[in-house]
């Protein structure tokens, strides 16, 4: 897919969601909302989901996608670098990422994107992989950014 009709995909969902959003401010119910439209909305999403810092440990929160890992192993994955550095982080091939948790072998690249509150703070991040490698890029990494602003 060229570029921009992937960024105009992603402002299409971002206009959708400003408007499913503005029914209700709770902070879940937005939260579900929004892995929803992205997962049905964008065709290589395997897995779509969030997981929070809980007395330090990742702990996955709401998703759409197979089972995944209930608690991430404590200071590796690409959750954990995506705390750690602040930033989202894409991985090409889960394969060459050393320490990548594997939740589903089927998962074969990811972008994770660090959730912060109001104040700045990296509550969570939001993770999501695909079934083929190299899905993810700094469209999705800019766009995903913009949505998690939205909750
Ligand atoms: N691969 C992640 C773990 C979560 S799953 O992708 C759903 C990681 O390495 O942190």
């Amino acid at each position: 897919m060229n570029n921009n009709k992937k960024i105009n995909r992603y402002k299409r969902i971002y206009a959708q969601l400003e408007k499913l959003l503005e029914k209700n401010d709770d902070f879940e119910a937005r939260m579900a909302t929004v892995i929803a439209i992205l997962h049905h909305k964008i065709d290589y999403f395997f897995w779509t989901g969030f997981y929070f810092l809980t007395s330090g440990k990742l702990i996955v929160r709401m998703y759409q996608g197979p089972v995944a890992c209930m608690e991430l192993k404590k200071n590796i994955g690409v959750c954990r670098k995506s705390i750690n550095e602040r930033q989202a982080i894409i991985v090409n091939d889960v394969a060459k990422f050393k320490g990548h948790i594997e939740c589903d072998s089927r998962s074969k690249s990811e972008i994770v994107i660090p959730f912060k509150n109001r104040n700045g703070e990296i509550i969570g991040v939001l993770d999501i992989d695909s079934k083929t490698i190299n899905s993810f890029d700094d469209i999705d990494a800019n766009e995903l950014e913009k949505i998690l602003k939205l909750i």
